[in-house]
C-alpha cells in the first residue's frame, strides 16, 4: 500500500519505519525542512533503540521516503496517517493547531477514496471535526473516510511496541475504511479492537489516565509504607500477582513524566468538565504526582536541615531510561527546587544532556560521567533508572563523595550492592532506609 504520514515525531517516525518494514511504501512528511534533510541521509531526530538501523534499511530498500512537499507526499497516497503533536494548552485542553494545519494540506491534495487515519492523541469528537475541516479545504466535493487509530507505543521501546503491540484500535463509522486499515496492519499479526470513532478516541485517554492513576496509587501506597514501616516492593509484588491487578506499572518512584501521561490526564479532566462530568479523582492523581516529584528534595532537606551550599549529584535527567526526552521530566523540577534552596547541582545522563541544556541552561553543571558528577558531592539523587546506574561500582562512587549519601528515586540499587559498598546512607522510596557504618 502507498501510505503518507504527516509528522515525524516519535509516533509518526516509528509508525512510518514499521509500516515500511512490513512491506508498505511510506512517505513521511514534515514541515521542518532540516529534519527532513537529516532523515533523507539517515539521521534520526530522536534517540530510540533500534530505530536508526530500520530507518537506513528501509530507505535503502526504497520503501521509506521523506519530504517536506505536501503535494509530493499526499497525492499518491491511498492512506494518509496524521501523527502530528497535540501539546497541552494553558487551560489543560489539547492544542489542535498542528492537526488543523494538517487538515488544510490534506484538503488541498487528497485524492478520491483515500482513508485518513488520525493517530495523534485527540479528544473525543476531534476526528469528526477534522473530517469536516478537510472537506472544507477540498477544492471540490470528494469522498474520503476517516479512521481513529490511537497509538500506544512507549518511548524507549517504540519499535518493539509497534511491531508487537498488545492491540490495534480501529475506530470508524465506515466498514470498508476499517477493513482497509486492518489490511494495512495485517502482517503485524496483532489482535484488533474494531469500534466506532468516539470509543477509539476515548480508549487512548482512558488507558493513559488509568496507567497514570496506577502509578499515583502505588506512589501514595509507598508513602504510607514509609510511614508504617512496610516495604512497597513486597507490597507491589503481592498485589501484582493477582491477575485482576497485574504486576506492570506498580513501580513506586518519583512520579510519572514524559510527553503523554501529564498532558493526557489533564486533557481527559478537561473533557469531563466540558461535558459536565465530575472526574475529581484525576485531580488527586495529578496532585500525588506533583508531590512525588518533590520527594527527593524533601528527604534531603530532612536529612541535612539546609541544602544551602551542598553539592547534589543528579544521576539521570530524561523522564525515563532509553530516551533523551526531557518533556515533564522530574529532573527539571528537582533541579529548580535544589537551586532555589541554594544547592549546587551536577548532573549526568547517558543521552539527555543536550536536551536538558535547552530547558535548564547553564543553571546546573553537566558532567560527562558518573564519576565526574559524584566527585565531592554531599549526596547523590538517582532520578532515572538507567542500567548504567544499576550496575555502578558503588564503592568507588561513595568513596569519591564528600558524604556517602544516596537518595534513590527509582529503587534501582540492589541491597546486595549496598552491602558491598562500605559506609553508606541509602534512602529509597517506600521502604526502610539502609544505614551502613563501616569503621
Ligand atoms: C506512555 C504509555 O505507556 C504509552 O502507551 C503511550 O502511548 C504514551 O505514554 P511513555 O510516556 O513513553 O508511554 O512511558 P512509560 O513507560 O509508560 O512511562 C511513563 C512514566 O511513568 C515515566 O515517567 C515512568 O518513569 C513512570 N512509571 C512507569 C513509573 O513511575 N512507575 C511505573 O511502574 C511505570
Amino acid at each position: 500500500m502507498k501510505i503518507a504520514i504527516l509528522g515525524t515525531g516519535y509516533v509518526g517516525l516509528t509508525t512510518g519505519i514499521c509500516l515500511s518494514e512490513i512491506g508498505h511504501y511510506v512517505t513521511c512528511i514534515d514541515i521542518n525542512e532540516q529534519k527532513i534533510k537529516n532523515l533523507q541521509v539517515g539521521i534520526s531526530p530522536i534517540y530510540e533503540p533500534g530505530l536508526d538501523e530500520l530507518l537506513v534499511k528501509n530507505a535503502l530498500e526504497e520503501r521509506l521516503f521523506f519530504t517536506s512537499s505536501f503535494s509530493e507526499g499526499l497525492e499518491s497516497a491511498e492512506i494518509i496517517i496524521i501523527a502530528v503533536g497535540t501539546p497541552q494548552r494553558n487551560d489543560g485542553a489539547a492544542d489542535l493547531s498542528y492537526l488543523e494545519g494538517a487538515a488544510v494540506h490534506i484538503g488541498t491534495h487528497i485524492q478520491p477514496n483515500t482513508v485518513v487515519v488520525i493517530k495523534s492523541t485527540v479528544p473525543v469528537g476531534t476526528n469528526e471535526y477534522i473530517k469536516d475541516l478537510i472537506q472544507k479545504n477540498c477544492p471540490k466535493e470528494i469522498s474520503f473516510e476517516i479512521v481513529s487509530n490511537p497509538e500506544f507505543l512507549r518511548q524507549g521501546s517504540a519499535i518493539k511496541d509497534t511491531m508487537k503491540a498488545d492491540r490495534i484500535v480501529i475506530g470508524s463509522e465506515n466498514e470498508q475504511a476499517r477493513e482497509k486499515i486492518k489490511e494495512m496492519y495485517k502482517p503485524l499479526n496483532v489482535p484488533f479492537i474494531m469500534t466506532n470513532i468516539r470509543s477509539a478516541e476515548m480508549i487512548k485517554y482512558a488507558s493513559n489516565a488509568f496507567l497514570a492513576s496506577k502509578i499515583s496509587y502505588i506512589n501514595e501506597i509507598s508513602n504510607l509504607c514509609e510511614a508504617v514501616g512496610a516495604n512497597v516492593e513486597d507490597v507491589a509484588k503481592g498485589m501484582g500477582k493477582d491477575f485482576r491487578i497485574g504486576e506492570a506499572f506498580l513501580h513506586a518512584g518519583i512520579g510519572y513524566g514524559g510527553s503523554c501521561f501529564p498532558k493526557d490526564v489533564k486533557a481527559l479532566l478537561y473533557t469531563a468538565k466540558l461535558n459536565g462530568v465530575n472526574f475529581g479523582f484525576l485531580n488527586e492523581v495529578i496532585a500525588i504526582n506533583d508531590h512525588q516529584h518533590e520527594l527527593l528534595v524533601e528527604k534531603a532537606l530532612k536529612r541535612f536541615g539546609s541544602l544551602a551550599g551542598k553539592k547534589i549529584a543528579l544521576l539521570g535527567l530524561s523522564f525515563k531510561p532509553e530516551t533523551d526526552d526531557m518533556r515533564e521530566a522530574p529532573s527539571i523540577k528537582i533541579s529548580r527546587a535544589l537551586l532555589s534552596l541554594g544547592a549546587k547541582v551536577s548532573a549526568y545522563d547517558p543521552v539527555a544532556i543536550e536536551n536538558a541544556k535547552h530547558i535548564l541552561g547553564e543553571t546546573i553543571e553537566y558532567s560527562s560521567s558518573v564519576k565526574e558528577a559524584v566527585n565531592n558531592a554531599d549526596a547523590v539523587f538517582i532520578v532515572t533508572e538507567w542500567n548504567e546506574f544499576k550496575e555502578l561500582d558503588l564503592k568507588s562512587v561513595t568513596e569519591s563523595m564528600k558524604n556517602p549519601i544516596i537518595f534513590d528515586g527509582r529503587n534501582c540499587i540492589l541491597d546486595s550492592k549496598l552491602r558491598d559498598c562500605g559506609t553508606v546512607e541509602y534512602y529509597p522510596i517506600g521502604k526502610p532506609s539502609i544505614l551502613i557504618n563501616v569503621m
